[in-house]
């Protein structure tokens, strides 16, 4: 068995992804072409050239604008049976996805045409590919604690169908704590909490996800690290770190693959999962991830079966469907 085939074969879940950064250039313009949108793009070749980011901002700037061709019900749709298709094919049999409501609500498009597009997906992937899923609302940490709480609002239609409430967008200078309120009408709701953390910011944006938020998961958590305690504090809370190695890559988080700390944090108890992020604009989906970062660290079969295991243990499925599955 080639490493390709024993991961893809290996079944998983992937608890870090973003729907937006799953559309694939061809898609974006597909959906420019329907919509009778501009885009700042000559060809699909010309696209991915523009994918050349130095850190988080950079992407965000560029990712945020392609979302821009989402207009419709039908788009949301479309864009994530995109993801599950391919999912499945890398061995995915549970997904829980992130998206942003704001970067749509924002430019005018109903949360109701967001999330019913998703949902038909999400009935559709477990109907025909036998891939289940859930959703995570995320709010964008660049904008007001105000502004989270009226999606929180918006959403109230659909919170039973929403398993958790997630933080992204622009790490430095927003700290978890600016959020303290909202996650707590979110978990009074019922919902779970995660929170990107650490993967450009300190690790007391970790500290504070862990303390202020009081959250579920950790979403890459890299940074945590520096800081020998806090390392200590994860391992022994069983928290899980959704790490994402050519995310990481691709924003600079680090220099080169082969610094990846992905086995240092299994070697140091973590619960470290394997994830995609943006797989349209890291160049990878997560068959994609385990691969790339198995190779550069010198993982062996054992600790991508533990890897796989650690992404349902650190799943929002309940505990009798996360047995069923380890
Ligand atoms: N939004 C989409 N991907 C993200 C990431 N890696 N970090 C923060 N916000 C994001
Ligand atoms: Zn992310």
């Amino acid at each position: 068995d080639t490493l390709e085939r024993f991961i893809r074969r290996l079944p998983k879940a992937e608890l870090h992804l973003h729907i937006e950064g799953s559309l694939e250039p061809e898609l974006m313009f597909a959906l420019a072409e329907r919509n009778g949108i501009a885009i700042p793009y000559a060809s699909v070749e010309d696209v991915r050239a523009a994918y050349a980011f130095s850190n988080l901002q950079d992407f965000l700037d560029i990712y945020y604008a392609g979302a821009g061709v989402l207009q419709t019900e039908a788009d949301f749709r479309d864009l994530a049976m995109a993801y599950f298709e391919r999912a499945a094919a890398d061995g995915v049999v549970h997904a829980e996805i992130m998206f942003d409501p704001q970067t749509h609500t924002d430019r005018g498009i109903a949360f109701g045409a967001v999330i019913e597009g998703l949902l038909a997906a999400m009935a559709e992937a477990e109907a025909r590919l036998g891939i289940t899923s859930a959703l995570i609302m995320s709010f964008l940490r660049h904008l007001s604690e105000d502004a989270a709480f009226e999606t929180l609002e918006q959403a109230e239609p659909w919170l039973d169908r929403i398993a958790a409430v997630g933080l992204d967008s622009s790490e430095l200078g927003h700290p978890p704590g600016k959020f303290a309120r909202v996650f707590a009408a979110a978990r009074a709701k019922g919902l779970k909490l995660t929170a990107h953390a650490g993967e450009e910011g300190p690790p007391a944006y970790v500290h504070e996800a862990l303390d202020v938020l009081g959250v579920d998961r950790i979403d890459h958590g890299n940074r945590a690290l520096e800081d020998g305690a806090l390392v200590a504090r994860l391992a022994r809370e069983g928290m899980t770190l959704t790490v994402c190695p050519l995310s990481n890559l691709k924003l600079c988080v680090v220099d080169d693959l082969a610094a990846h700390p992905l086995d240092r944090m299994l070697a140091a108890g973590l619960r470290a999962t394997v994830n995609s992020d943006d797989p349209a604009y890291f160049g990878g989906y997560v068959a994609d991830n385990y691969r790339a970062v198995a190779e550069a660290r010198g993982l062996v079969r054992g600790d991508l079966v533990q890897l796989a295991k650690n992404s349902f243990t650190g799943s929002f499925l309940p505990p009798d469907a996360v047995a069923r599955h380890l």
